[in-house]
């Protein structure tokens, strides 16, 4: 079993001694929905390559590891068989790639003790990526981390740019279902799919429309596909990161990430659980995008922002655990669908811990759907956007600092329908699919 170094005896203890009768309760009810699950199924035993103690664990054995019960509590809906597309040449080899061990394992041998492992996920804007690239090369502290990149899709010069990265050790990956690999099948577009407002009984056509009426796009869904896939991946399915503990933050191709944004984010950890307990995450940035911050001598908890944003295990249980909800809602944005359904579904607000400063910024003028195709490449190179004061440079978030709650949430809540996108029923079972990819095998597969 492995043992995070975080999880203090004492903690140990306290916990036998409070919550023993309510572990045995989980364990044997896990276990109970488990077998319900192999028995209904007809499946094999799951392929427990995360940390999924489901069957395995009898309640004595869960007391005495260190792992803490967050990493153990899967929700499985027994009534749901995950099925992967079958994989292409490239798909297949992109796969083979991303069971490689992370680069600069010889300059940055060890990662030390508090460090955050940074998830860097891109498409395709490769002047974004490098200006990115650049602006991590100077952020303090980054050789401590592992920076995984994630890949929607397969484009050689973001390859390239990224292959080049030299400042820590580096993990690569690629999504090897994005839409993107897929030319002529799903989640690409297949023959015989609708299209836009196509009428599937009158055309013949394979799909189901949104709840506006149109039909599926591949460049569009790869989004949330990607994201989802991601997120699975570094939590449940990589070997670097399935037995972490700590805190995991994400970045994107055009986040221009500040010098100081590292030990920030290591501050904002260790400051959470006692300056805001109810905080679920830190943040770089305010969640107005657009905002550079306050600037007041205070800490600030406010909605969770989606610009370089940290959270651990427990929280990630908390959303794996609402996959379902996540992948039924009609919206192609992962970030809306997690504000409108995800998060609301926790039952109090959803609150972020940040500085008053941001450390990061979002940057640029191509949307995410331009950068792609070659009638409407997008040029703007993100220059100028960013310009950094002397305070970006150094940590600057103190721990004796207040903590300023902002309640009002604003932007997309509880009931909004969703901007569609996301209607058809091979997508929804995909994303699902991932949930499971890495607790249950896929019938299919073997
Ligand atoms: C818990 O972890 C510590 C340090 O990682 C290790 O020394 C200890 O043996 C572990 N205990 C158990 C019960 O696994
Ligand atoms: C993870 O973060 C949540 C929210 O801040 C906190 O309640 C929980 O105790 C943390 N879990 C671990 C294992 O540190
Ligand atoms: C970026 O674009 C601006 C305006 O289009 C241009 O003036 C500048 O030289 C470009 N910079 C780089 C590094 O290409």
């Amino acid at each position: 079993m492995p043992s995070p170094s975080s999880y203090h005896p004492h903690h140990r203890a306290r916990l036998r001694s409070r919550a023993a009768p309510l572990l045995i309760v989980v364990v044997l009810a896990v276990v109970a929905v488990t077998e319900l699950l192999r028995s209904r199924t007809g499946l094999p035993a799951p392929a427990r390559r995360a940390g999924s103690a489901t069957a395995t664990a009898s309640p004595s054995s869960l007391a005495s590891t260190n792992q803490s019960v967050a990493q153990r509590k899967i929700l499985l809906d027994p009534a749901f068989t995950p099925r992967l597309p079958r994989q292409s040449q490239l798909s297949l080899s992109l796969s083979a790639r991303n069971a490689l061990p992370p680069r600069n394992r010889d300059r940055f041998p060890t990662l030390p003790v508090g460090h955050l492992k940074v998830v860097l996920y891109v498409h395709n804007r490769p002047r974004y990526l490098r200006l990115v690239v650049d602006s991590l090369s100077r952020v303090e502290g980054i050789g401590e981390a592992l920076l995984i990149v994630s890949h929607d899709g397969y484009f050689p010069e973001m390859d390239r740019i990224v292959q080049g990265i030299g400042f820590c050790q580096v993990k690569q990956v690629f999504a090897p279902y994005s839409p993107h690999l897929f030319p002529d099948a799903f989640p690409g577009a297949s023959p015989g799919d609708c299209q836009s407002k196509d009428r599937a009984k009158e055309k013949g056509c394979q799909g189901d429309p949104d709840q506006y009426g149109n039909h599926r796009a591949p460049r569009i869904v790869s989004l949330k596909h990607h994201w989802w896939w991601m997120m699975n991946t570094v939590w449940d399915g990589m070997e670097e990161t399935r037995d972490f503990d700590g805190h995991i933050l994400f970045i994107e191709e055009d986040h221009y990430i500040f010098p100081n944004a590292y030990r920030n984010a290591q501050l904002l950890v260790d400051l959470k659980p006692k300056k805001c307990p109810q905080c679920y995450a830190i943040n770089l940035a305010p969640s107005d995008v657009k905002s550079r911050g306050e600037g007041w001598e205070s800490l600030v908890a406010e909605k969770m922002g989606n610009i370089g944003y940290a959270f651990n295990r427990t929280v990630w249980r908390k959303i794996h655990a609402k996959a379902k909800q996540f992948c039924a809602f009609d919206e192609y944005n992962w970030d809306i669908t997690m504000w409108a359904t995800v998060y609301p579904s926790f039952g109090a607000p959803v609150y972020s811990l940040r500085g008053s400063r941001r450390s990061a910024a979002h940057f640029g003028k191509c949307g995410l759907h331009q950068g792609q195709g070659s009638s409407n490449v997008c040029v703007d190179n993100g220059s100028g956007a960013v310009e950094l004061e002397d305070a970006d440079k150094v940590p600057n978030i103190k721990a004796d600092w207040p903590v300023r709650v902002i309640q009002r949430q604003e932007g997309y809540q509880a009931g909004f329908k969703g901007w569609g996108g996301w209607g058809d029923r091979r997508d929804r079972e995909l994303c699902l699919s991932f949930a499971y990819m890495y607790h249950v095998k896929d019938p299919s597969s073997s």
